[in-house]
């Protein structure tokens, strides 16, 4: 039986980082290129005449002018909100109060937490999406229910069980002793498990005591390979709350580095209003950064200066944020990334944006050695990028006569009508 698929188009590889180095140095598209696929994995990539002529039995699937990407990482959502994105008219504490915590008490019932659970899944692959690290509800059972159909569809997922012990309803509340124990279980059950990757998941300062942020503290300890995903300084009311819960701290951040939650394998969403210590902190221990930029524009919390902390040799990953967020599309993120970066007076390249939301993000998920880029050993998940996708992105004259200038438009104006096809796991799956 022919086991080997050979798909034809430009391709996009890496050979480093594009905000360490000129980004003309580390990523290129190849016109011809082509990758070959073996069950789930990523076996060769190069020149499409070379690997035909090669692997003369292989399947071969024509993309044309397509681009064949690494497929997207999400580096920080929440599942749970999919069914309440885009909800109208509120600042980050309100937001949470008035649609976010309700719509989440519903996955009290475990069949909407895996209903749920698909439907994100579909529209995240729908849009080229193929690894996440999403945060659950409050309820051990939420994180289950993404587990699950994710090792259904042999996907990779970086998820955990919220944890918030105050400042919550009380039917999302836990203490810091089950949030303890409930973790630990979920760690046992999932943690490595296929392509599973646990997350210590304390929601954000505000809504743990120090006694459950300590609790948290002590499993990441217990278990240093999970991974320990956060909220950092998305607004100032925000940081001016958490100052006031936690007097003796010397900034947003000290309240988790004094609880053992600071290191390299934590995920700081937001960090929109770092002071200059918390960027040194986080520089010095490598903690990753991970940048929401619709999600800070609809929320309203500001521009993140990425560029900036890029070059703090801070590492950096990219996130929709769903559904603070107000789009499921890596695309759409793409965009309000360039954007926000403009407030600051940068103008990222296409490749830039393209490796901070693929390799960059994995990277920042410590999953580089296996996702994120074409490259042969790694998984074959792959977005197929359609770039001529709507009329208004096919009318564009390329005055240029780059490839990078159809990128970039397809960056800007895109959606999930760009995405040609989603390959998971060498299956493709739209
Ligand atoms: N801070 C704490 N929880 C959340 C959340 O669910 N979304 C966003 N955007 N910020 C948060
Ligand atoms: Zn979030």
């Amino acid at each position: 039986m022919n086991t080997h698929t050979l798909l034809t188009g430009q391709t996009l590889t890496f050979q480093g980082d594009p905000f360490a180095e000129p980004w003309e140095d580390c990523v290129q598209i190849n016109s011809a290129g082509a990758v070959l696929l073996h069950d789930a994995r990523i076996v060769a990539v190069g020149d499409a005449a070379s690997l035909k002529s090669a692997h003369p039995q292989a399947d071969i699937i024509s993309y044309g002018d397509d681009l064949i990407c690494p497929g997207f990482v999400d580096a920080h959502a929440h599942y749970p909100q999919t069914a309440m994105i885009a909800s109208w008219g509120k600042r980050l504490i309100d937001w949470l109060n008035t649609y976010t915590f309700p719509e989440e008490a519903r996955f009290d019932d475990p069949a909407y937490s895996q209903s749920i659970a698909e439907r994100y899944l579909d529209l995240t692959a729908a849009n080229g999406t193929t690894t996440m690290a999403s945060f659950g509800t409050i309820h051990p059972h939420s994180a289950d229910a993404l587990f699950e159909a994710v090792q259904r569809r042999g996907q990779c997922v970086v998820t955990g069980k919220t944890c918030m012990d105050r400042n919550a309803p009380d039917d999302l509340r836990d203490t810091a002793q089950s949030a303890y124990d409930d973790s630990k279980a979920l760690i046992a059950r999932w943690h490595g498990k296929g392509r599973a990757q646990y997350a210590i998941t304390p929601r954000f300062s505000p809504t743990s005591t120090p006694e459950q942020l300590s609790a948290m503290g002590a499993l990441w300890a217990e278990n240093p390979t999970c991974l320990m995903q956060t909220h950092l300084s998305e607004q100032p009311d925000e940081i001016e709350w958490v100052r006031s819960l936690f007097p003796q701290a010397r900034d947003y951040l000290d309240t988790y580095e004094t609880h053992g939650l600071l290191g390299a394998r934590g995920l700081y969403g937001h960090c929109v209003h770092l002071t200059p210590r918390e960027i040194d902190r986080l520089a010095e221990v490598q903690g990753r950064v991970i940048h929401c930029p619709t999600s800070n524009a609809f929320i309203g919390s500001g521009a993140l200066d990425l560029p900036e902390l890029a070059q703090r040799g801070i590492p950096l990953g990219l996130a929709t944020d769903t559904g603070g967020g107000s789009s499921f599309s890596m695309l759409r993120t793409m965009a309000a990334a360039y954007e926000a970066a403009q407030h600051h007076g940068h103008a990222l390249h296409a490749a830039q944006l393209l490796w901070l939301a693929t390799a960059g993000s994995a990277r920042s998920l410590h999953l580089d050695h296996e996702i994120g880029s074409l490259r042969a050993g790694n998984f074959a998940d792959i977005a197929v990028i359609d770039l001529k996708s709507t009329a208004a992105i096919a009318q564009r004259e390329n005055r240029t006569g780059t490839v990078w200038e159809d990128v970039f438009a397809t960056l800007m104006m895109g959606d999930d009508r760009a995405i040609r096809a989603t390959w998971i796991a060498g299956a493709c799956v739209t």
